[in-house]
């Protein structure tokens, strides 16, 4: 096995042991939303469908990326998560592919549309790896393998660092970024990992041509956390890791800061978003589309009915939400600010 898919098989092993990566912030729970008492609506015409490029999602819901490699627990997690996505209607991204380059058996786990025919399926690289020898060559295979909507590069300073072997040369990146978008002929999202997009990277990727950014922030998944486990197992007293397992933007905040590019980007919110209501307050936040991923990696070693599971209970919990706010549909609770309580002065 090379270092690439030992590094997935590290990160799955330590999620299992170690509940603290999950940092459970819960920060959306400060954000409180304008309950109407008078709805002026059946529950039953309530519809959060929405459209993300080009195709139907019955509500506002991405399977975050999350892995991909050659052994079977890889092929399992991401065949379930696209047979789900397909049944329910929702978009799904994978994790970073970089290890089919390094071991084509890993390319198959990343082979999903046939499982999800429909769905919106979002391929994944580190855009670090444009400094490190990959190209538009290596976006054109990530993409043609899922046959995918849009690829992702995301984006993992932090991580990186927390990585002894990790790939720390962040420079002129923006401007390599935008000759893949302007290159691929397929959209380019832009993520984080959980450390959140400031405005000023935001605005940065704007002026590239980026249009759709994920401001992955913090609150949920401490990659600095899964990370310092890995550090710590050559040097015990290493504790960089847990020193910043809660840097970074907490989720609402970043989505806020982001505010004055809500008319040039379409804006993904993920990072500790835990519940429909939290998507809820995302979209009221200006998200178009919420993006989970740690909650859907046990249901995924189990079967897509687990998956299904989970998302019909994201669902419920949303178009809950929805009614009580008495909204009809997703595009009226979008960007609403008239929604949110101030709180008292
Ligand atoms: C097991 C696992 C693996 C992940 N791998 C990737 C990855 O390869 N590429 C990526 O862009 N994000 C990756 N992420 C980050 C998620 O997509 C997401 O942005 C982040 O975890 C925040 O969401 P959460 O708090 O709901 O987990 C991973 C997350 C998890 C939990």
């Amino acid at each position: 096995m090379n270092a690439t898919n030992q590094r997935k098989h590290d990160h799955l092993r330590t999620i299992a042991h170690d509940p603290a990566v999950e940092r459970g912030r819960h920060y959306f729970d400060a954000i409180r939303l304008a309950h109407r008492a008078l709805p002026e609506l059946a529950l039953a015409e309530v519809d959060p469908a929405i459209d993300f490029l080009g195709k139907r999602l019955s509500f506002p819901l991405l399977i975050s990326s999350m892995t991909g490699g050659s052994a079977k627990v890889f092929q399992t997690i991401n065949r379930n998560l696209a047979l789900a996505a397909e049944a329910e209607g929702v978009a799904l991204g994978v994790g970073s592919q970089r290890v089919m380059f390094s071991e084509p058996a890993a390319t198959k786990s990343f082979a999903l549309r046939p499982f999800a025919p429909t769905a919106p399926l979002l391929a994944n690289l580190g855009a670090v790896q444009l400094n490190y020898g990959f190209g538009l060559k290596e976006c054109r295979a990530a993409v043609a393998v899922l046959d995918a909507d849009a690829l992702i590069l995301h984006l993992n300073p932090l991580q990186e660092t927390i990585q002894r072997e990790g790939n720390t040369d962040f420079r002129g990146l923006a401007a390599k970024i935008g000759g893949i978008v302007r290159q691929l002929g397929r959209p380019v999202i832009v993520k984080e990992v959980g450390a959140g997009l400031a405005l000023a990277d935001a605005r940065l990727l704007v002026r590239q041509g980026v249009t759709i950014l994920d401001v992955a922030g913090a609150g949920g998944t401490s990659w600095s956390r899964i990370e310092h486990h890995r550090r710590a197992a050559a040097d015990a007293a290493d504790d960089l890791g847990l020193v910043f397992q809660d840097w970074g933007w907490p989720t609402p905040l970043a989505l806020a800061a982001l505010r004055p590019l809500r008319s040039k980007a379409t804006l993904i919110a993920s990072g500790g978003l835990r519940s429909g209501l939290d998507m809820a307050k995302a979209v009221v936040l200006g998200a178009s589309l919420c993006g989970l991923a740690a909650p859907f990696l046990g249901p995924a070693q189990e079967s897509a009915a687990a998956v299904r599971v989970v998302i019909q209970r994201l669902r419920r919990e949303f178009t809950t939400a929805l009614f009580l706010l008495g909204c009809r549909t997703t595009a009226r609770l979008r960007g609403n600010a008239a929604l949110l309580v101030a709180p008292p002065a």
